[in-house]
């Protein structure tokens, strides 16, 4: 519990210097660094412990981010389930450009967790209608290819989201990686060897391509979960 709250006061201090969220990306990968089959496949990589730990983040920080393919391949409730009910949903925040999240996903089911998404401007206004019905909120970001996430972001810190858990998948990772915008990694490794050159990793993207550029976490940290290593590590 200590050490929650140490977690919980490190992402306010500086959401209270920069008024933006704390963002921590959270990824879950196999030894040989895959968070899914080629098929999209990834329950679950990881064991009960390190699950169980997960939960204890969704419970402390203010809002959970994905990409539009993970809220479509895994269909995910993104709630916090801990032992006897207890924890405090996050908002959930969906990247979605043109408005993509069918309307039978559990994430539009809004009685116990809301729901934030972002698109562009050119997303279809017959859908945003149709997901204001369910009491989901749509922010619209500009008119790019893309959600633009330094706008997504400000909004979610001047509408008090403190902190962000960023739950992948790989291209939101990476385009939240590049814009800066992520401040620390909590990466779990399970003891698996999945394969497979069209798995999915914990960022792709286009990626850095020369390894001097690569992304340098500092301040490491290595915990163990059952049969499960995390390693933890700030960015800047
Ligand atoms: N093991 C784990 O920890 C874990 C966690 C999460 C996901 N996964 C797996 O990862 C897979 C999905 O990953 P993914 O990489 O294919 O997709 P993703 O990152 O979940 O979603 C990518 C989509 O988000 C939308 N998006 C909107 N704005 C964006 C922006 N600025 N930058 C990037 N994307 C933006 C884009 O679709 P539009 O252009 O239509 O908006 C894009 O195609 C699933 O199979 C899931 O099971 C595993």
């Amino acid at each position: 519990m200590e050490k929650l709250r140490e977690l919980e006061e490190e992402a306010y201090s500086f959401y209270k210097k920069t008024g933006m969220p704390y963002v921590v990306m959270k990824s879950a990968m196999t030894l040989d660094g895959k968070i899914a089959t080629s098929t999209g496949d990834s329950k679950w990589v990881t064991g009960e412990q390190s699950r169980h730990h997960v939960h204890e983040l969704r419970h402390i920080y203010d809002g959970i981010m994905v990409g539009v393919e993970t809220a479509i391949k895994d269909r995910p409730q993104l709630t916090t389930r801990l032992p006897g009910g207890n924890g405090r949903n996050p908002v959930r925040i969906i990247a979605d450009s043109s408005l993509r999240l069918p309307l039978d996903s559990p994430l539009l089911d809004t009685s116990n967790a809301q729901t934030w998404i972002f698109c562009t401007d050119e997303a279809s206004i017959e859908k945003e209608k149709q997901l204001l019905k369910h009491g989901v909120r749509v922010i619209r970001t500009g008119n790019g290819r893309h959600v633009n996430l330094h706008h997504a972001m400000k909004y979610l810190g001047d509408n008090g989201i403190k902190s962000v858990l960023l739950e992948g998948g790989g291209h939101l990772n990476w385009s939240m990686l590049k814009a800066s915008l992520v401040q620390k990694a909590v990466i779990f490794i399970a003891p698996k060897l999945l394969g497979g050159r069209n798995s999915i990793s914990p960022i792709s993207g286009e990626g850095f391509d020369r390894m001097g550029l690569a992304t340098q976490l500092n301040n490491l940290s290595v915990e163990q979960f059952g049969a499960d290593v995390c390693v933890i590590g700030y960015i800047n």
